[in-house]
């Protein structure tokens, strides 16, 4: 499979930053093959604008940040936080000198950026996450990370269930999960893929964490949402009390992990990630392990992925499909028809 979806969907929120990362300070960021500047005013009000001066192109991440302006570093022109220029030193401002400015919105601890038209940047159109804030969710999250890699191959990766047991065999996978066939399943938001495993031997990572004994029936639930947010969703239970339609066995291990995508170029993708858990909420301790336990095996996940994007730029040969590809094919053919219809 190409990538089968070239260019990106401009009307749509990505996660831009941890929003505690960004502070009067100047950050320059790519997004979307983008040069974006960001930073907050005295006010504490985020602001991001084209990371380029229309006069020489000089990044404005080069300059100084004076309250709420931006002061180009080569000749002074001066920008408000609209991106509108408002002083040139030895001339007035020329009435055609700005830079784009772009809608922010804070949520999740994250800055959400807009990347298209700024009419249409509707902050109830960020992911909705219903248990966000809930006092028996506990939370944890870790630092955002680079993958060199087109941000679809990520996608294939976050919508399929089976990868586990070959890149994840010390945390989320094992043998047992090898041979289960997954059902996909679209919505007009995005794609899921999903199994449950009956009468499994509970995977390393979530094996600590159980409250019950012995075999577990496991879900595994993929799901991608357009165009970058991938909900992963695990569910332990014990044997023989699982399966489409069961009621939530009352010591159930449940976690959410949120996936964000953001493009920064064709070969290279920022993975923001959290997860969110149904017990001990408040307890520190765990969820410094959920953290390091994560990260160590999205770095298992980062290994691949770097490799895939060298193969793909470098091999000669044709690839093939296989049928655990059918979520991820879905998602990039319906994705380009939303990138199509943006023109
Ligand atoms: S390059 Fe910015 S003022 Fe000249
Ligand atoms: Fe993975």
């Amino acid at each position: 499979m190409g990538l089968g979806a070239e260019g990106y969907l401009r009307n749509a929120w990505y996660a831009a930053e941890w929003a505690d990362a960004i502070t009067g300070a100047l950050t320059s960021l790519e997004i979307l093959g983008e040069r974006i500047v960001l930073f907050r005013t005295d006010d504490g009000s985020p602001v991001a604008l084209e990371d380029a001066c229309p006069h020489r192109k000089l990044p404005l991440s080069m300059g100084r940040r004076e309250g709420d302006r931006l002061v180009c570093g080569y000749h002074g022109l001066t920008f408000d936080s609209a991106g509108t220029c408002v002083a040139a030193p030895t001339q007035s401002a020329p009435p055609k000198a700005c830079v784009r400015s772009y809608p922010l919105a804070e949520r999740y601890g994250l800055l959400w950026i807009w990347m298209g038209d700024p009419a249409a940047a509707d902050p109830a159109r960020i992911i909705e996450i219903p248990q966000w804030g809930a006092p028996e969710w506990g939370y944890n999250r870790g630092p955002v990370m680079q993958v060199d890699c087109h941000y679809l191959y990520v996608v294939d990766n976050l919508v399929d269930p089976t990868h586990v047991t070959w890149v994840h065999p010390g945390s989320f996978g094992d043998a047992s999960c090898a041979a289960v066939p997954i059902e996909t399943t679209s919505a007009s938001d995005g794609v899921t893929a999903a199994r449950w495993l009956m009468d499994a031997r509970p995977a390393p990572f979530y094996a600590k964490f159980l409250q019950f004994a012995g075999a577990a029936d496991r879900y595994q639930h993929y799901e991608m949402r357009y165009p970058a947010n991938a909900i992963i969703k695990a569910v332990f239970v014990p044997a023989g009390t699982g399966g489409h339609g069961a009621p939530l066995h009352s010591h159930a291990f449940c976690m959410d992990s949120f996936n964000f995508l953001t493009p920064v170029n064709a070969r290279a993708t920022r993975y923001f990630w959290f997860q969110l858990r149904n017990f001990a909420p408040q307890d520190a301790a765990i969820s410094e392990e959920f953290t390091a336990d994560v990260r160590d095996a999205f770095e298992e996940d980062r290994v691949i992925l770097n490799a895939v994007q060298i193969g793909m730029d470098t091999s000669p040969t044709p690839t093939i499909d296989l049928k655990n590809d059918l979520a991820s094919h879905r998602f990039r053919t319906a994705l380009a028809r939303m990138i199509a219809a943006e023109g």
